[in-house]
């Protein structure tokens, strides 16, 4: 890793992008630190980071949402990257069209459209943590697969495509089911197609987990203020997956999805797949499932598996992610403070933090350029 340079954003431009007309922030490799009141931007410049990203950043707000409340409909990100693949310009968001605002936002690298988002990736990964995700651990289970499937796309690229088409061939079946004489040879068609991605999704998972519990047990400290994560994820087939070549399994999971055409009509949607799937954590040395957890504890459990996870993308790619840690300082007590600095300068990431006080981040000392957010500006401090 010490041959590289650590993938980092040098330069990012906002236009009509939420509370902001125009931003524009300049950094080096260092970490940025925005302070600011309640309410004064600073998510709003970590969400505009995400957008650097595929899908739908870290709100997962619609695009209207975006666009500042005066504007026109549009809005943009640019950014200057040093990348996996060294210098970069990026651009995105939503632009004008005859008909109004564009419904898709676009992506530009170097100047030239992209066909997917998915191309992003080639020259940056981006991990965040929010206090959206504070209930992570306690809330439902779609939140759950959501982040697995994000921290799975930062090792594994094609793993959004396998999702998303996934999800549409589901709907298509749904959608089927609910006719009076659905054609049988289009849900074979349709289950066939379910079958391929569901198990490529549930292998792709397990991979993951595989990996990072690799890299939890390798780098385990009982001194670390970040708790062991004991990760598994329980689903059908995830059963099954252990003991089956991946052929035998789609056509396992092909016929059970033939099977329970009745039920999943009457219950009007498909009630097995990796759509049912979660991910159970646990609280290793407190043998404690991480729901049954203090508010804290999970707040530490989930800072741990954010951060083995971006030394895992570290170790296979020798680069970093951008990590956004949304107002993670203020909550944990100085001695986790600091040692949060320490881990994510030994990553040797690049990580965008937010907190209501510039003190939470004396500890960081000059690893990081410093920002004051207000009225709808940042100015370096
Ligand atoms: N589309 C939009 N147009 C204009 N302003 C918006 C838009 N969307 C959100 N805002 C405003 O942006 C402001 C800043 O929001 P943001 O969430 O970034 O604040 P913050 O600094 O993170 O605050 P906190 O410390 O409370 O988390 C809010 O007042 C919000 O109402
Ligand atoms: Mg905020």
């Amino acid at each position: 890793m010490a041959d590289f340079d650590r993938v980092h954003l040098t330069g990012l431009k906002l236009n009509n992008f939420r509370n902001y007309a125009n931003l524009k922030i300049e950094s080096d490799r260092r970490h940025l630190v925005f302070a600011g009141e309640n309410g004064s931007g600073k998510t709003n410049i970590l969400e505009a980071v995400s957008y650097l990203s595929p899908g739908r950043g870290l709100r997962r707000a619609s695009y209207e949402e975006i666009s500042r409340n005066d504007g026109n409909g549009t809005w943009s990100v640019f950014a200057e990257l040093n990348g996996s693949n060294g210098p970069v310009s990026i651009g995105t968001g939503i632009q004008e069209t005859a008909f109004g605002p564009d419904r898709q936002r676009k992506v530009r690298i170097n100047g030239a459209q992209s066909k997917t988002s998915d191309a992003l990736l080639e020259h940056a990964k981006i991990v965040w943590l929010t206090p959206a995700m504070d209930g992570l651990f306690t809330g439902p289970g779609s939140d759950r697969r959501k982040f697995l499937d994000r921290l799975v796309l930062a090792i594994d690229p094609a793993h959004g495509r396998r999702v998303a088409d996934f999800e549409k061939s589901m709907r298509a079946r749904n959608r089927l089911l609910g006719e009076e004489m659905p054609d049988p040879a289009w849900l074979d068609a349709v289950e066939i197609q379910m079958s391929e991605n569901g198990v490529a999704i549930t292998l792709a998972r397990l991979e993951l987990l595989d990996l990072m519990t690799g890299v939890i047990v390798r780098s385990s400290d009982p001194d670390s203020p970040f708790p062991d994560a004991v990760l598994s994820l329980e689903g059908s087939l995830e059963v099954l997956a252990p003991d089956m070549a991946a052929t035998d399994l789609e056509e396992e999971y092909g016929s059970r999805l033939k099977r329970s055409r009745r039920a999943d009509a009457a219950a009007r949607r498909t009630l097995e797949g990796p759509h049912r799937s979660d991910l159970l954590v646990v609280h290793r040395p407190k043998s404690m499932p991480a729901k049954l957890c203090s508010t804290g504890e999970q707040k530490a459990l989930l800072l741990g598996i954010v951060l083995a996870h971006a030394r895992l993308a570290a170790d296979l790619s020798g680069q970093a992610p951008i990590l956004l840690l949304d107002e993670v300082a203020a909550h944990l007590d100085p001695i986790r403070r600091a040692a949060l600095f320490d881990r994510i300068e030994a990553l040797n990431c690049q990580a965008w933090m937010t907190g209501t006080d510039r003190q939470f981040f004396d500890d960081l000392g000059d690893r990081a350029n410093y920002w004051r957010v207000a009225d709808g500006m940042a100015n370096m401090e």
